[in-house]
């Protein structure tokens, strides 16, 4: 499901359980020996994915460890993310030479619950939700957890650029719906954007997809320069 969000050169790999969960690393088993089972089994599933994907490019199975933010620390030369939620563990990995940060996220397509969407939206968002809502553009998605979905796949990419904390008013997102449950979307964002080779960008791109009950949201922030590849629509 997310390599219909995933451009050319992104390789993935997903799981709709943990079955099949084995092959893990004594080093990654410390950093979640403490914590409940959902939690070691899910961490255990998206690092079988990530495997995966790095498999596709010859890269030997490794520990997939994380820095002091939790951000994944990916093999030299590779760039990529990982998300887990109800029902969805996905990972998507990519060479640095051809984009220079992933970032991936996956809901439940359900309501956020009570006055999150005040807490992680501008009210220029919520303006943009309301007239979607009202053309009936929005019907068949639930639009306030797209748009923190959206909003978390930035920061998963914003995050390993930067080094910095990116607050949900710091990203203003729009989106554009190609069907129902399908689109693109635009992150502007509200503070200086990363410094890549001298340039710095003022926002970042990305898809959306919406089935099977889950939302899945993914941007890819490829080198300056050179145009973001089109979808693999696998
Ligand atoms: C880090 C964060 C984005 C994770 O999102 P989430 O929906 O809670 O959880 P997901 O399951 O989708 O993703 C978890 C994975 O994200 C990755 N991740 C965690 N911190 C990260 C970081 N700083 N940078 C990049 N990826 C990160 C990890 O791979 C993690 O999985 P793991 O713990 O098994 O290794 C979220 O907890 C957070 O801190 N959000 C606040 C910042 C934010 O979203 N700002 C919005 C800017 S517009």
């Amino acid at each position: 499901m997310i390599g219909e969000i995933l451009p050319a050169g992104v390789r993935f790999a997903e799981a709709f359980d943990d079955s099949g969960a084995a092959g893990w690393f004594p080093e990654e088993e410390a950093l979640v020996a403490r914590a409940v089972h959902k939690r070691r089994a899910e961490f255990r599933t998206v690092r079988r994915c990530a495997r995966a994907a790095l498999a596709s490019f010859g890269v030997p199975p490794a520990p997939l460890l994380r820095g002091s933010r939790g951000e994944p620390r990916w093999p030299a030369g590779f760039v990529g993310s990982m998300t887990h939620c109800a029902g969805y563990r996905g990972a998507a990995v990519a060479r640095s030479t051809e984009f220079v940060s992933l970032g991936i996220d996956a809901e439940p397509d359900d309501p956020l619950p009570g006055e999150v969407l005040a807490l992680v939206s501008l009210p220029e968002e919520r303006d943009r939700l309301a007239r979607q809502e009202a053309d009936g553009e929005a019907a068949a998605v639930r639009a306030d957890r797209l748009l923190f979905s959206a909003k978390e796949a930035v920061f998963k990419a914003w995050y390993p650029l930067t080094g910095r904390e990116l607050d949900f008013a710091e990203a203003s997102v729009s989106f554009g719906y190609t069907t129902a449950r399908s689109g693109t979307f635009e992150a502007r964002l509200l503070v200086p954007g990363p410094e890549l080779d001298g340039s710095r960008p003022d926002g970042f791109t990305g898809r959306w997809t919406a089935r099977h009950g889950l939302v899945l949201t993914a941007v890819t922030v490829c080198p300056p320069g050179r145009p973001a590849p089109g979808a693999q629509g696998n």
